[in-house]
């Protein structure tokens, strides 16, 4: 049907005959010539009709933008003056000799070029029009490139690819499981994965040693911009290899995309960094390195003060005073710092103090704040040495439960880096590792993994498991690029009795335990190699490297941030017969009940 794509032809094509198809992405009128705009995955060419064919003319007098065209002509330059440099094909033209149009279309809900002007909600429920900006295109075509680039490395490296089952069990990874109901057991339910987390620890005690699969995961939890109900893991297992070993090949394989999808070298090693470290100097445990801002601990300054909201955390041990020095921050306006202190009220600060630096020579005089009257003197000297601030510089204070000042300043930190564009380097990619393995649930006063429960505590730290869990270390990995958890892992448990230790401490009592997790319990007991692995969100992956601020902007098919499909109107309601057939009767939330 055509001889090129629209965005092939070139000056190279010139006086050739060419056949090519597509839609109208714009048509104009000039004074008795039509100018057609045709695109194709590939991209726009320009199409010249002139009066001269009067039957072929008439037809392109009818086209309107998305009707479906075929098109034969002859490749000419562009006259003089009319060359479009912004365009590939913007140095020649199509003079139309046929005319087909092979399908028609209703105007489009929004015109490809004023998507702007469309909420979400109508490009996401007219995807297939959306998906045809090129943009949309690009992303598309970049995530194709990104799996076979990392499908390639992989197989490369002797991985082999192999599906696990999506009707199952429920696998732990923290979020709500999506349930699908059983015809032939009523009553009884398949959990979608969260993971393949379990299937691939059993692949490995069969021998396969060395596992990848790019694959869908289900989590039903609060959605944001980098969390979707349905995403894609590249996930990974292997036997027999170090921790070390497996950073260094995910690293590579890293390096080795960045370099084949952007031309940009990663270094080589990635910098490493314990998670204590990372949550003591940027408050997360996914630090964005770019921005060269940093927390500084003053507790020990603050134990005997008497402003109470700096001495009473200072003296909690659960509570923290961290002060984060901003480089030419005391030109933010008050209302600027109003902005601030409203922000990190998100994450549960009940204020933002801060001391501006105006002219340290004039000491205390040149210093501006509103919490210098509780402070004395040589604390605000301590703390002006310790930040290093200078003339200029800004010093915001944190100072509450831990969790609460490293998020709140961590998120800070960033916000800060943004606005006032102190961002360095483009890519900054980091290992964190050393996870505490246990993080307390204050609320139902009980351990919970900080990774999965099948994550191996650091060899030499097993004791610590009955003294102080709360301290234990992992063998837990994440990797993070500029601000960004693009994946985590760890070496998992191999042995039965350090499994079952780890269930107890987290009082999954034995009956639980056979229930949930019999089969892995049982298959640790017939020759488990020791393994480990890791899984990427493919989808995070995509949408750094084509620069997209969700990972919405990279799926083809994405959910909104409710967990529905606007495309097709899911999830519905079912019909009565199909529910009896499962054995469920619906019972409607409260609120629609009797209505
Ligand atoms: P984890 O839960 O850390 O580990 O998930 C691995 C990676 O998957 C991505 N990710 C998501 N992406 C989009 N939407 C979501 N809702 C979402 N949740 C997670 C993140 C994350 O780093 N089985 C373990 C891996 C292992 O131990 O090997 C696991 O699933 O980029
Ligand atoms: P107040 O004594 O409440 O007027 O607070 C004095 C200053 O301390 C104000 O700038 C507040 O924003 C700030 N502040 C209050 N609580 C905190 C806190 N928990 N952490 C950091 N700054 C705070």
């Amino acid at each position: 049907m055509r001889s090129h794509y629209c965005g092939q032809i070139n000056s190279s094509h010139i006086d050739q005959e060419v056949e090519i198809c597509g839609w109208v992405h714009r048509r104009r009128d000039h004074g008795g010539v039509i100018f057609i705009d045709l695109r194709d995955r590939e991209g726009l060419v320009q199409v010249v009709y002139d009066p001269d064919l009067p039957e072929i003319f008439s037809i392109a007098e009818q086209v309107r933008n998305e009707f479906v065209l075929r098109v034969k002509g002859r490749v000419r330059a562009r006259p003089e003056g009319t060359v479009n440099k912004d365009l590939p094909t913007g140095e020649i033209e199509i003079l139309g000799l046929e005319l087909e149009v092979l399908n028609r279309s209703d105007t489009p809900p929004f015109q490809l070029d004023e998507h702007e002007k469309a909420s979400e909600e109508i490009r996401l429920r007219y995807r297939y029009i959306d998906l045809r900006r090129p943009e949309m295109l690009e992303k598309i075509r970049v995530r194709a490139q990104v799996t076979k680039s990392l499908r390639r490395f992989l197989e490369d490296q002797g991985f082999m690819d192999i599906e696990t089952p999506m009707l199952t069990k429920a696998t732990p990874e923290g979020a709500r499981d999506y349930l699908v109901p059983s015809r032939t057991h009523p009553g009884e339910f398949f959990a979608l994965p969260q993971s393949p987390q379990l299937f691939k620890q059993l692949l490995m005690m069969s021998g396969m040693d060395r596992y990848y699969q790019i694959v869908r995961c289900f989590r039903d939890e609060d959605l944001r911009a980098d969390r979707q109900p349905e995403f894609t893991q590249l996930d990974i297992e292997t036997s027999f290899m170090s921790e070390d070993e497996i950073l260094q090949l995910n690293e590579e394989m890293i390096r080795q995309l960045y370099k084949e999808v952007l031309d940009v070298d990663l270094p080589n090693p990635f910098p490493r960094m314990t998670y204590d470290e990372a949550i003591s100097r940027f408050g997360s445990d996914r630090p964005d390195l770019r921005v060269p801002l940093e927390l500084v601990d003053l507790g020990d300054l603050m134990q005997s003060v008497e402003f109470k909201v700096f001495s009473g955390p200072a003296k909690d041990a659960k509570g923290r005073v961290a002060a984060m020095m901003v480089p030419g921050g005391s030109s933010l306006s008050r209302k600027q710092i109003d902005e601030y202190t409203k922000y990190v009220a998100i994450y549960g600060a009940k204020g933002l103090a801060y001391i501006k630096v105006n002219e340290l020579a004039k000491g205390i005089e040149g210093l501006q704040s509103p919490i210098l009257k509780f402070l004395p003197d040589e604390v605000v000297n301590a703390i002006l040495e310790r930040t290093a601030a200078k003339d200029g510089d800004l010093i915001f204070f944190g100072a509450d439960k831990a969790h609460v000042v490293n998020e709140a300043l961590g998120a800070l930190r960033v916000k800060v880096g943004q606005d006032m564009e102190l961002m360095q380097g483009d890519w900054r990619p980091l290992w964190v590792v050393d996870f505490p393995m246990f993080e307390r649930d204050e609320q139902n006063d009980r351990w919970t993994p900080l990774h999965h429960p099948f994550t191996s505590p650091k060899l030499d730290q097993l004791e610590l498991l009955e003294s102080d869990p709360g301290a234990c270390k992992s063998r837990a990995y994440d990797m993070v690029m500029n601000g960004v958890e693009l994946g985590g892992g760890s070496i998992r448990i191999h042995q039965q009795d350090v499994q079952q230790k780890i269930f107890q401490l987290l009082e999954i009592s034995d009956e639980e335990a056979e229930e949930k997790f019999g089969f892995l319990l049982s298959a640790l007991k017939f020759g488990c190699p020791p393994h480990g692995g890791l899984a990427f969100g493919l989808d995070r992956l995509v949408m750094l490297l084509t620069g997209s601020s969700s990972i919405r902007e990279v799926m083809a098919f994405p959910k909104t941030q409710t967990a529905a499909c606007m495309l097709t109107s899911a999830p519905s309601e079912v019909a009565p017969d199909q529910l009896r057939e499962l054995s469920i009767r619906v019972r409607k939330p409260a609120a629609e009940e009797g209505a």
